[in-house]
C-alpha cells in the first residue's frame, strides 16, 4: 500500500486553468449538490504520467472512475476501492476554492472490501455507489483501528460534526485544499472532508471544486 503524499505546485496555472475549462465545459453528470462532470480519456493519461514520477510506480491508462466535482459540502467518511475496476489509486487535485479552505482527512485505517459509505450518528443514506452502511468504523472489521479514543484535537480541528464515540480507532491527518497540489494515496483508507469547527452549519464548508481520479498501480 502506496505511503499517502501531497505534492504541492505539482501542476502549474496554466493547467490548473485547462483542467478548470474541462470541468465548465463538460456536462454534469450527477445535477446534485456534488456537480460532477466526468474527465477525458487524455486528461486520465496525462495525470497518470505526471504521477508516476512523483511515486516511483507505473499507473494504469484509462479511466477508472473519478470526475471533476464543485461542492460546498463535506463528504462523509467512505473509502473508493471498487474491486471490478482494481483501482487502489486516488489522485486528488485541487483547482479553485473559496474561504473558508476545507482539508481531505486521510485516516490510517483500511477497509479492505469495496467501498462504503458510514452513516456514523445519522439515517443510514441511500447511496449506488460508495454504499451507505450503518453505524461507525470501529463496529467493522477496519484494518489498524487503534483501540484508543480520537485525538481530542483532530476531532475538534476537523470532525467535530461527528460524535467522538463514533470516531474510536481512528487515526490520521488532514491535507489542505490547496490548488495545484496533488494529494496521492490508497483509497481503501478511509477518508472524508474536514469539517470547519466554528460554522454555523458543520456541514458546510468554502466551496471547492477540483478532480479526482482512480488508478490501478501497475508495478
Ligand atoms: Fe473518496
Amino acid at each position: 500500500m502506496i505511503n499517502t503524499v501531497q505534492v504541492v505546485d505539482s501542476i502549474n496555472l496554466e493547467l490548473i486553468n485547462e483542467l478548470l475549462n474541462e470541468y465548465h465545459s463538460g456536462s454534469l453528470v450527477e445535477n446534485n449538490h456534488m456537480n460532477k462532470v466526468l474527465p477525458r480519456e487524455e486528461t486520465v493519461n496525462l495525470i497518470a504520467e505526471i504521477v508516476e514520477p512523483m511515486i516511483g510506480r507505473k499507473l494504469s491508462r484509462g479511466y477508472r472512475g473519478g470526475n471533476f466535482y464543485k461542492h460546498i459540502w463535506s463528504y462523509d467518511l467512505h473509502t473508493d476501492y471498487k474491486t471490478w475496476l482494481d483501482n487502489t489509486l486516488n489522485v486528488v487535485i485541487p483547482l479553485e476554492f473559496v474561504e473558508p479552505q476545507a482539508s481531505l482527512v486521510i485516516f490510517d485505517q483500511v477497509w479492505e472490501l469495496d467501498s462504503v459509505t458510514w452513516s456514523m450518528n445519522r439515517p443510514v443514506p441511500y447511496l449506488t455507489f460508495n454504499i451507505g452502511v450503518k453505524g461507525c468504523p470501529y463496529e467493522y472489521p477496519v484494518k489498524n483501528l487503534t483501540a484508543q479514543d480520537v485525538d481530542d484535537k483532530f476531532h475538534q480541528t476537523h470532525l467535530s460534526r461527528f460524535p467522538k464515540e463514533c470516531c474510536f480507532g481512528l487515526s490520521g491527518e488532514a491535507y489542505l485544499f490547496q490548488p495545484g497540489s496533488m494529494i496521492i494515496f490508497d483509497n481503501r483508507r478511509i477518508h472524508c472532508t474536514s469539517n470547519l469547527p466554528d460554522t454555523l452549519d458543520p456541514w458546510k464548508i468554502g466551496q471547492k471544486t477540483g478532480l479526482s481520479l482512480r488508478y490501478k498501480v501497475l508495478d
